[in-house]
This record gives C-alpha cells, structure tokens and sequence, in this order.
C-alpha cells in the first residue's frame, strides 16, 4: 500500500502531482510519502501486537532526516550501523535508548562514541568486537551493553548479496559457538550482557527461514536461562520483503503472528523483542523522478535517456532489480508506440541501466519517469560517480511538500580537494 496514485492522468504523491516536484526541483529527484511512512509503521507496529517491542528503523535503507524524524515522531528507535548514522539518528531527534548498532566492522572511535552517547545496545559480531568493546568501556569507565549477534546458518532465500545469514557470510557468531562467546562476555565487568540478535537476511519473500532462525533463537534462550542468564532484548533483526514486481511476500500480519507465535513461549516480564525493518517501512514510501532526455532506436534496440542513472539507484546494477517504471503524465504515453525498452542513463558504462527490456510507450524527451519503489536504498546508495551531484529529496505531506535535501552542486563534490605544492 503506497500514496502514489494517478489523478486526472497524473501521478500524484498523495495530493502532489510529481509534476508539480519536478518543475520546481529539476530532476532526478527522490520523492517520499510522509502518509505511506506513517501507514507503514502503523501496520508493522501493530502487526506485533501485545509483544513487548521496540521497532528500530533500519537507517541504512533511508538515512534522510526527515525520514527518520517522522519516524521518531511515531515512536520508532533506529538501528544504525556507523558513527555517521549514530550521528543522524540524534540529530533527527531519536532517543539514545531507542538506537542499537551493528556491524561487523564497528572501530573504537565509534564504539566509544556509541557508549558516550548511551545508546540502548551494541550487537556484537566477533569475539575480536567483544574484547574491543570492553576495552573501549574500561577506557570510559562505562559498562557496555551488549547483545551477541548469532549466525544460524538458514538460507534466506533471497539475493546471494543480501543474505547473511549463512555460515559463509561474514555475519554473526557461528551458532554453535554462541555459549560459549556469551560465557566470555560474562566473564567481562565491563559488559553488560543484556540481548540476543539475528539477521539472516533482506527482501525475505517467505515467512519459512525467518521461523526457522527463530527457533533456533528461542532454543538458545532457553539453554542461558538455565544457565541462570536471563536476557532483556530480542533482536530478531530486518529483512521482510516487499513488492516489486510480482513477489508475494508475507504481509507484515503474517510476519507479526508467525513472530508471536514463536516467541509467546518466551515471555517474562523482562524481555523486549526488537525488530531493524528498512525496506519495508520506506521501500514503497518512495519514487526516483527522472526526466527523458533522448529516445533512441538502434535498429537492434530501443531506449530511453534518462537523467538518473546508476550512481543515483543502484539496484538495478548491482542486483539485477526490478522497479516499476511510471508515466507521470499518462497523456506523454498516448498513442505512442510501445515496446522493449531499456531505461537507461547518461553513465560511462553498458551496467548503467535502471530498467531493461520494459514494455513502455517510446515516449518524447522531456517526459517524466517515475522509478517506484525506490524509497529504501535509493539515495543512501547514491553516489557522484561521473561527478554528478547527489538529487534532492522530497517529503510530502497531503497537500504540502518540501525539499528535505537540496540538490548537491558541483562545488559540494570538489569541497576539500586541493591541489598538492607541487603543482600549485
Ligand atoms: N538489520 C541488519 C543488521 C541489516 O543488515 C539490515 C539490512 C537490516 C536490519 C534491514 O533490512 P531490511 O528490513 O531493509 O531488509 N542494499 C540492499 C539491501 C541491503 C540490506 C543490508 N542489511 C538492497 O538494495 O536490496
């Protein structure tokens, strides 16, 4: 369930023709629905009933400010996985106990910053972290409060480069060994080992590995209670998918019951689930505007021009992706021919595409496309590549709209780069 929606031939982000977005910001710009983000969450939240839980917005699917502001107006926490996300998360105005980080990779600065600001948990991926962390809190005179994210070794079913929940990904501690990394963690003063975390993996499209990992999860639960461990925090990780193209994935009630059933077991007053969706929240909160700028016909294949390629959505390069491609103005497609085309953009390589072999009217340059879907991992996977500024990013809200990034410029790419003497 998304707010884009055509009105009177035009596609409308709620009450907001994107037309009207893109004949005042210029294009590629990013578009988010400030109506589907809450709906989103809402529906998400809800799902999970009467479990005590707290959802921590994944950041790495959508970092934007205003993104995660509306967000923490809703009560979200985050999940964050940098210093630099750590950073937005607080300035957009989430609660330090309602942020967790994880991450195979944290460094000290940003363990030490993650401490001082006292976020609500660290998972901890490594035996190598664990010590890390607990040096870094001795240096502190702080307690550290960890969580051990545990690899259970379940094929998530989804694209190799997002699954991380089997053995060969670099996620996690093995499951078999989680005793005894915890027995470690116990024997730290400077740990407080408060949780228990999992994440197998992301666009999950069945409910099956997800309840498999639970299991596993609840097993080990009750292996630490009997060991007189008694946990405060669940993190069951992200990863529900959405729809593309013709996926089907389990709607987030499916998702909730199918949590609830298998964690109802473990309640005790003192556990909270947590829960890091990303795409699932803001993937269909958001479009990428572009701008046709020429129509070309080979004689072997047709295409589209367009003035958003991969450096501004990546998905399509990188994992093969589908997204949906729109007329913002239905008249622009009007008895045009239609046919295969590959939507392309203006960058240096043949892997610049952003649809291929789409059936769509050989609309005239100037039309406006809307790439669907693009809410989640869209700008925060942009880059400059060809040195092209990042697009803006908008919000809307019913009737109202504002630019939540502005366009970066030119100068933004070259600020602090300089020449060396040598050359001066
Ligand atoms: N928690 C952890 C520890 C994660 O690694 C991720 C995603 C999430 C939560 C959020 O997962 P979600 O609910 O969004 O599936 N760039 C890729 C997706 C990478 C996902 C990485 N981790 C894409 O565009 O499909």
């Amino acid at each position: 369930m998304h707010h884009f929606d055509y009105q009177a031939g035009e596609l409308c982000c709620e009450q907001v023709p994107l037309r009207v977005i893109a004949e005042a910001t210029g294009t590629p710009c990013y578009v988010y629905s400030h109506a589907t983000l809450r709906r989103h969450y809402r529906v998400f939240d809800e799902a999970l009933g009467d479990l005590r839980h707290l959802i921590c917005f994944s950041a790495k699917a959508n970092s934007n400010g205003a993104v995660l502001a509306a967000l923490g107006r809703l009560g979200a926490g985050v999940d964050i996985v940098s210093g630099g996300e750590l950073e937005r998360a607080l300035r957009a105005g989430i609660p330090a106990h309602k942020i967790v980080f994880s991450g195979v990779g944290k460094q000290a600065g940003e363990v030490a910053q993650a401490l001082s600001a006292e976020i609500l948990l660290l998972n901890v991926e490594s035996e190598a972290e664990l010590e890390l962390i607990a040096g870094v809190a001795a240096t502190l005179r702080r307690r550290a409060p960890v969580a051990l994210r545990v690899n259970p070794d379940v094929d998530p079913q989804t694209h190799p480069y997002i699954a991380t929940g089997l053995r060969e990904s670099k996620f996690g501690i093995p499951i078999a060994d989680a005793r005894r990394v915890y027995e470690r963690a116990l024997a730290l003063p400077q740990l407080d080992v408060c949780g228990l975390d999992c994440h197998i993996g992301s666009q999950l499209t069945s409910v099956q590995p997800l309840v498999d990992s639970l299991g596993a999860l609840v097993e080990l639960i009750d292996v630490l209670r009997a060991r007189g461990v008694h946990l405060r925090y669940l993190d069951i990780g992200g990863g529900l998918g959405i729809r593309y193209a013709d996926e089907s994935p389990p709607t987030p009630d499916e998702y909730g019951a199918a949590v609830r059933a298998l964690l109802r077991r473990l309640a005790a007053p003192e556990l909270t689930v947590i829960c890091e969706p990303g795409r699932v929240i803001v993937g269909n909160a958001g479009v990428l505007l572009t701008r046709v700028v020429y129509y070309k016909d080979s004689g072997h294949k047709r295409f589209l021009i367009v003035d958003a390629a991969m450096n501004d959505l990546l998905r399509p390069s990188l994992y093969g992706a589908f997204h949906e491609i729109k007329l913002a103005a239905l008249a622009d497609g009007a008895n045009r021919p239609h046919g295969p085309v590959d939507v392309v953009g203006p960058i240096c390589e043949s892997g610049d595409f952003l649809a291929k072999d789409r059936d769509l009217p050989a609309v005239e340059p100037g039309a406006l496309l809307a790439i669907m879907s693009a809410g989640a991992y869209g700008f925060s996977m942009a880059s400059s590549y060809n040195s092209r500024p990042r697009p803006a990013e908008v919000m809307v809200d019913a009737e109202a709209w504002a630019v939540v990034r502005e366009r970066e410029t030119v100068d933004d790419l070259m600020r602090g780069e300089r020449l060396p003497p040598w050359l001066r």
